[in-house]
């Protein structure tokens, strides 16, 4: 049976989950305090299997310092790319392309990325098609990214609409060093705990406690481990979303559309979006939490609904939306905290999801 195995020696403070394929170990992710720290960089970085010649590091804007002292380690060559959305071009892919040219990269050496999910998601995407086929490590200094962008393999960039143009292709390892989490300023512990609380809608109620408990002063270490204990289980089960991989997706068929129309952060659209997809649980589910989720959103200071945003516009993005398949849209709708399901939604659904974020 397919399944993420969690591995926790209290003794080092490291949580190393392995993320399977049927009975393979395809990926891990190492989550510890100060793992950047301790020992040897390489170490903890270069998984054993892998012996680069060459190892390129990119990195978004504000990882420059982290990435260089990780480069020093590794004698490695950074590359800044564009800061957010403005990395995951094709312009930017064939620039890195050129430079790993220059480089005389060959397939047995090494790609790191340093930064957000759009850095994690455009260096996978990358490492996925250069050559054919690079390996990547992955270490998120978001906690956005730590809790789901660079977990799971969906590498992308935004070709007309997000993440149109992408493969599924996990990175050799993740690395969360939970210190760099534990230093970010509260606008991306908010943004990030978007993702953690949907982590906890959809497969951890004790996540979503924790969050009722402590707000944004959740323990960082006890966040991440739950959320990617979540999410490692589902992709090891279901890698290239057939199945239960889409349960992810909850809060993101309306979350997305508000994302590109009103130009706000990934983390304030899924929570608009969680709202939206509650309330429709509520009406075909008979959810009861829908409230309680709502009030949490809230306590986090996440946004709650998107006013001012034409209710046809985001109509067209819904359906633009790459989860639409070819019987219509569908939605991850919750029976219950941890139980997900995915379901054929109609007009009323629509109606009822975006007039429960003041979208009318
Ligand atoms: N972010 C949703 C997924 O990885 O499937």
């Amino acid at each position: 049976m397919s399944g993420a195995r969690d591995s926790r020696p209290a003794d080092q403070g490291l949580t190393t989950f392995e993320i399977t394929r049927g009975t393979q170990v395809v990926s891990s992710v190492l989550v510890g305090e100060g793992l950047l720290h301790r020992g040897t960089v390489a170490d903890v970085v270069v998984p054993t299997e892998i012996a680069p010649g060459r190892v390129a590091v990119l990195a978004q804007p504000g990882s420059h310092a982290l990435a260089e002292s990780v480069a020093e380690h590794l004698d490695a060559r950074v590359r800044i790319l564009p800061d957010r959305d403005a990395a995951k071009k094709l312009a930017v892919v064939e620039d890195v392309y050129l430079w790993l040219n220059d480089l005389g990269f060959t397939r047995g050496d090494l790609i790191v990325a340093v930064g957000g999910g759009a850095l994690t998601d455009v260096a996978g995407f990358i490492a996925a098609t250069y050559l054919r086929g690079v390996p990547v490590v992955l270490v998120p200094t978001t906690l956005l990214s730590a809790v789901d962008a660079a977990i799971g393999g969906k590498t992308g960039v935004n070709v007309g609409g997000k993440n149109l143009a992408g493969v599924f292709r996990h990175p050799a390892r993740v690395v969360v060093d939970t210190d760099v989490l534990a230093a970010l300023p509260e606008v991306l512990v908010r943004e990030g705990a978007a993702e953690a609380v949907k982590a906890g809608f959809i497969g951890d109620p004790a996540l979503v406690d924790l969050y009722e408990a402590h707000g944004l002063a959740a323990p960082v270490s006890e966040v991440v481990t739950r959320a990617i204990a979540v999410k490692a289980r589902i992709v090891s089960e279901d890698f290239t979303e057939r199945g239960v991989r889409a349960h992810l997706n909850y809060g993101h068929t309306v979350g997305h559309a508000v994302e590109v129309a009103a130009g706000i952060s990934h983390g304030h659209a899924v929570a608009v979006g969680m709202v939206a997809a509650g309330a429709v649980s509520e009406r075909r589910l008979g959810f009861g939490d829908a409230v309680r989720q709502t009030a949490l959103l809230r306590q986090l200071g996440l946004p709650t609904e998107a006013s001012n945003l034409d209710a046809a516009h985001i109509r067209a993005l819904m359906a633009l939306d790459k989860k639409r398949d070819a019987s219509g849209l569908r939605m991850t709708l919750l029976h219950a905290v941890g139980a997900p399901v995915v379901v054929a939604v109609d007009d009323a659904d629509v109606r009822t999801a975006l007039r429960a974020v003041r979208i009318e």
